[in-house]
């Protein structure tokens, strides 16, 4: 598939995947959407690929939301439809089965900040903005931000970013726990390459079952979600890599992990 409005550049196994749509701050069009859709399913099928990063083009914005020019023009009908996709879309990238990290670069508002959401992990430049502002414009989020801004934050900050429409700093969202580091802008893309680095060291087998139990898990009643954690104990105390890991600690040397 050509893409138009993406970049993505794989090295090492990390895929730095570009919102790349300078005429309106990365604004997410169907287009867009689309082309985000179809790559993410060609880097979860592609074993060399093993961490995303997601950041936006340019110096001032990771991306500004979903595009209002086109929100203006849907029917009621296709509006609903529109935000089944964006969410669609943002929960596959969710539940890809890699951990993917935002390097929000600039503002991140509306469906910006919902797809850094939908991210594993989220680092911001010191220059970031994040918010919500879907109530200046008469609307309400709709690719996933009232329910993963609350899972996230909590009921608290979650309802007063949401019906304040306000914008955040990059601080402040680390305070609240919306980002997990806060770096100066020209580090940003560094700190999440060392972030990647990191996680693609691990084994891909293990961050796949830690991921899905701290996330499905945060989803059930605390007693089922605990024995769902001992079920995913078990798969991963029986993969070779869990044998490797253990080895490496007794015998004091690096494990070498397979991903199995
Ligand atoms: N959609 C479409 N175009 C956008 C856009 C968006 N979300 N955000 C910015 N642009 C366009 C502007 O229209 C402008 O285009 P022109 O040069 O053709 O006029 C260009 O990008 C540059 O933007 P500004 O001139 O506004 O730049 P600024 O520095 O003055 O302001 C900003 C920056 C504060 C981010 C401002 O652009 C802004 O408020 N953008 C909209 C943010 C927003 O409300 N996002 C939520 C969208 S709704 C949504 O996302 C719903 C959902 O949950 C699914």
């Amino acid at each position: 598939m050509e893409l138009r409005n993406l970049r993505c550049e794989t090295d090492d196994g990390i895929a730095v995947v570009t919102l790349d749509r300078p005429k309106a701050l990365n604004a997410l069009d169907t287009e867009t959407l689309r082309e985000l859709d179809g790559l993410l399913d060609q880097l979860a099928a592609d074993d060399t690929v093993r961490v995303l990063i997601l950041t936006g083009a340019g110096e001032k914005a990771f991306v500004a939301g979903a595009d209002i020019k086109e929100l203006s023009e849907l029917s009621p009908l296709r509006a609903r439809a529109h935000a089944a996709f964006g969410q669609a879309v943002f929960s596959k990238l969710e539940s890809l089965g890699k951990p993917s990290i935002a390097a929000v670069n600039g503002f991140a508002l509306g469906g910006g900040l919902e797809l850094a959401m939908a991210c594993t992990l989220r680092l911001a430049s010191e220059k970031a903005k994040l918010g919500l502002p879907e109530m200046t414009l008469g609307l309400i989020p709709g690719f996933g931000g009232t329910q993963r801004l609350s899972r996230l934050v909590g009921q608290g900050h979650a309802r007063f970013l949401v019906l304040t429409g306000g914008m955040i700093d990059a601080e402040h969202a680390g305070r609240i726990g919306l980002v997990n580091d806060v770096v100066a802008p020209e580090a940003l893309m560094d700190r999440a390459r060392e972030l990647a680095t990191q996680l693609a060291g691990f084994s891909a087998a293990t961050l796949r079952l830690a991921e899905q139990t701290v996330r499905q898990g945060a989803e059930m009643a605390f007693d089922e979600a605990l024995a769902y954690e001992a079920a995913q104990f078990g798969v991963a105390a029986s993969t070779g890599d869990a044998k490797e890991g253990m080895a490496a600690f007794v015998e004091k040397r690096k494990p070498e992990f397979r991903g199995h």
